[in-house]
């Protein structure tokens, strides 16, 4: 969809490809190909994860700081495109300026912004706990299913990326109840009023 936030021109994504729905990882990047073809130069991606880290609860929203791919695929796999680089740089994948903006608007707004790591696994199944423990041993503060493959590309187009999680549940083993799409859900819904407020800011102000 395109149109107007905050003033500013923006094209928007009804969801994503998943690569648990069987698409390769560079179909789950593509529409971040299309968005750079129409112009976009900023991509603000959001995802609904699983909190590592303990503090994190249901409904916090999480800054990206960093990723780490536990997809074991990547997008840019294959012939390189015209104009890119075969081995893009990947050590600032979302944007410092672009994180203290969320954080001013935050501020401003009175949202409580956590800020982390996400580390994105193929699901379709949640983790087990043991794999938690693993996740958390090795850095990672929120899990979920998505969104390395379109920062990988964005990154690669040289744009620049916000990514915001949505924590939804704590990971695996953290609490004694099992994870369901159905608490998934509904802890989005609940926090979006909340995301919409942090993204409009931060559109009104690039
Ligand atoms: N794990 C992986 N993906 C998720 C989770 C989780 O706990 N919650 C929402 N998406």
């Amino acid at each position: 969809m395109a149109g107007r936030l905050a003033g500013r021109r923006v094209l928007a994504l009804a969801g994503r490809f998943h690569m648990y729905e069987g698409h390769d990882a560079a179909l789950a990047a593509f529409p971040t190909r299309v968005l750079h073809a129409l112009g976009a130069r900023t991509l603000i991606v959001s995802n609904a994860a699983g909190g590592i880290r303990p503090t994190l609860r249901p409904g916090d929203l999480m800054i990206i700081r960093d990723h780490i791919n536990f997809m074991f695929r990547n997008p840019l796999i294959g012939p390189v495109a015209d104009g890119e680089t075969r081995f893009p740089d990947m050590s600032s994948p979302y944007d410092a300026g672009l994180c203290a903006l969320a954080r001013d608007i935050a501020l401003g707004e009175g949202i409580i912004l956590a800020h982390g790591i996400y580390c994105g696994l193929l699901g379709p199944t949640y983790e087990t706990p043991a794999e938690v423990r693993m996740l958390s041993l090795m850095g990672a503060d929120a899990v979920g299913m998505s969104t390395v493959p379109e920062v990988i590309m964005a990154r690669a187009l040289g744009m620049r990326v916000l990514g915001v999680s949505c924590v939804t549940n704590m990971a695996c083993g953290l609490s004694t109840e099992p994870i369901t799409h159905a608490e998934v859900i509904e802890t989005t819904a609940r926090a979006a009023a909340k995301f919409e407020r942090l993204v409009s800011g931060v559109v009104s102000r690039l």
